[in-house]
């Protein structure tokens, strides 16, 4: 149920009715002060001026048509000929009560590919994988929940050249009667030592170099040392995935190697449309679409000089097999905006060659960087990387370490669960709740605190709610009491939580998850300002309006649950 599309319907009609060209939309958004409604309709001023007449004199004229009366018990002309709108409490009451948390039925359901997380495998994950991991998760989790079909398309790097080396070098260790999983303990130092290998022995570079061509040729005994690798990378993605609470499985994995075979032909089918030409031995496009300042083209090398392909090649391949395969209507990437070059140049190529049709909505939606608090990219006090690892640990400790000092009579168990959940639901909402766009400033101290828009807050207002449940000796799902919504702070919250499918509909639409951040943020606010302002369980207070608020208390914690889940941030009874 979306309020506005509701009201947008109601106000097309009755433009219709009054003789409005049917090409004047109503503009329907709503109020920015409570003191001009819930809503407005501003379509009177584009009507106007198509038909050449006064605006509040057509303004009149749709007021004078649109049948509210269920819906609203005030509406009123304002200024040069907006329509205010003043929803009714009894019906904002019933919707409220007809809202529920289950996944939508969609009838213009899409495929839509979510392309996220997708790390190189060479290298343990770090916090360079993290923005594209949790936001590509929370949009999956959005757009299914509205019904879609998704498809999460892991697109991990287990291809090129660094898979030369890291084969020989995993060949000779095993040669020294290491196991595997013994060799691959440590991805990080393991990459260390094969780099270090690469750079000092030129023999073994050598080699290195030879792997490479053998594996992309389809060599069985490198491709067997590549599995190895690739197995215990992926395994230590997964944990990492479970420990952050992302949805990616291993069936999500469809990484650069899956496209290997179909990388000749996209060379051959581009060569063939005549985009492709060789320069200097190598196999290029130039985009005259994307070209500088100055005129010159964007190149986009295809085939390298020896035969290797490339990066830009295995996107192609991959958005061919989407639209192809999958049958995609949309496909999304969240991927760094440092590859929005790339991004564009492979879009445009793969429209050109006739890889995806105009209808296939293709979407790079680019993140900014996260920074440390000096304000340069984010690093270990030496100066390294952050391993993701390192990363969830030290969250999940100083949560735990938090909720402690705030609560001690938690149990061993009760603490750990907590812990983990605000540790994790603080990293991961700290992200999601800045513009995505924008580069972003990691804070230990702000992401864990209990005030302001984070995770603990919101985490804390849910619990609080189970709490009052847990006093009044009812189950928020066996209430079904009248629900009146007479204090101001009652209509406010209570028009917030019917505004959730706007909310989750925009970031469906514009792939912005801090919207849906703010709205819960919001939601809390209000509820806060609701439990100081109308007593529940205080003596003196009817059976009615007990049951009522309660009810208002229930519709709140399930849209604070249900968003918070939409983010992949888990909530909890007490804390
Ligand atoms: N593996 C790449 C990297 O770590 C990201 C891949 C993103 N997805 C894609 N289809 N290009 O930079």
């Amino acid at each position: 149920m979306n309020i506005r599309e509701i009201l947008n319907q109601r106000f097309a009609q009755a433009m219709l009715a009054a003789g409005i060209p049917a090409d004047c939309a109503p503009h329907v958004a709503p109020s920015k002060n409570p003191q001009f409604g819930d809503y407005q309709a501003n379509g009177a001023m584009g009507a106007a001026k198509a038909m050449g007449r006064k605006p509040r004199d057509i303004a009149q004229e749709i007021l004078d048509q649109v049948t509210l009366d269920d819906m609203a018990d005030k509406t009123e002309i304002a200024g040069p000929g907006f329509i205010n709108v003043h929803l009714r409490p009894e019906w904002m009451a019933e919707q409220l009560k007809q809202q529920d948390s289950k996944a939508r039925h969609n009838d213009d359901a899409q495929t839509i590919v979510v392309d996220y997380s997708s790390p190189n495998l060479a290298k343990e994950m770090h916090v360079g994988h993290l923005r594209s991991t949790i936001i590509g998760d929370s949009l999956a989790r959005v757009l299914e929940f509205m019904g879609h079909s998704v498809i999460r398309q892991n697109h991990v790097g287990d291809w090129g050249t660094q898979f030369g080396m890291l084969t020989a070098e995993l060949e000779e260790q095993l040669g020294q009667n290491q196991a595997a999983s013994m060799a691959l303990k440590d991805l990080e130092q393991f990459y260390q030592q094969a780099k270090k290998h690469f750079d000092d022995d030129p023999a073994f570079a050598d080699k290195a170099r030879d792997y490479v061509v053998k594996l992309q040729s389809g060599d069985a005994k490198l491709l067997e040392l590549w599995e190895k690798f690739r197995d215990v990378s992926l395994e230590h993605g997964e944990e990492l995935y479970q420990a952050l609470g992302v949805t990616l499985k291993r069936d999500d994995v469809k990484g650069e190697s899956f496209y290997n075979d179909d990388l000749a032909n996209v060379v051959s089918e581009l060569k063939a449309q005549g985009l492709a030409v060789e320069d200097d031995g190598a196999i290029v496009v130039f985009l005259q679409e994307l070209a500088d300042k100055e005129g010159n083209p964007s190149v986009v090398i295809i085939q390298k000089k020896g035969g290797g392909y490339l990066y830009a090649t295995t996107d192609l391949a991959a958005m061919r097999h989407r639209v192809g395969e999958l049958k995609a209507d949309r496909i999304m990437y969240f991927i760094d905006a440092r590859q929005s070059l790339h991004m564009k140049q492979v879009f445009t190529l793969g429209r050109k060659a006739g890889f995806v049709s105009d209808d296939v909505s293709l979407e790079h939606h680019a993140f900014g960087t996260m920074m440390g608090e000096d304000g340069t990219p984010f690093k270990t006090r030496s100066g390294g990387t952050v391993k993701l690892a390192d990363l969830t640990t030290e969250a999940v400790e100083r949560a735990t370490a938090l909720v402690e000092s705030k609560n001690p009579d938690l149990n061993e168990s009760e603490r750990a669960e907590i812990g983990r959940k605000v540790g994790i639901g603080a990293v991961k909402y700290a992200d999601l709740s800045k513009t995505r766009t924008n580069d972003y400033i990691f804070s230990w101290e702000s992401m864990l605190s209990f005030e302001g828009n984070t995770a603990p807050y919101l985490q804390y207002a849910y619990a609080r709610i189970q709490s009052i449940f847990r006093r009044a000796e009812v189950s928020a799902d066996d209430i079904n009491a009248e629900l009146q919504l007479n204090a101001p702070e009652e209509q406010a919250l209570a028009l917030k939580l019917l505004r959730f499918e706007e909310a989750i509909e925009q970031v469906a639409k514009e792939a912005y998850p801090h919207i849906l951040c703010t709205y819960l943020y919001e939601a809390a606010s209000l509820y806060m300002k609701f439990y100081e302002a109308c007593p529940i369980l205080k003596d003196g207070v009817s059976e009615a309006d007990k049951m009522s608020r309660l009810q208002l208390c229930a519709a709140t914690a399930s849209i604070l649950r249900t968003g918070l889940d939409l983010l992949g941030i888990e909530t909890m009874e007490k804390m």
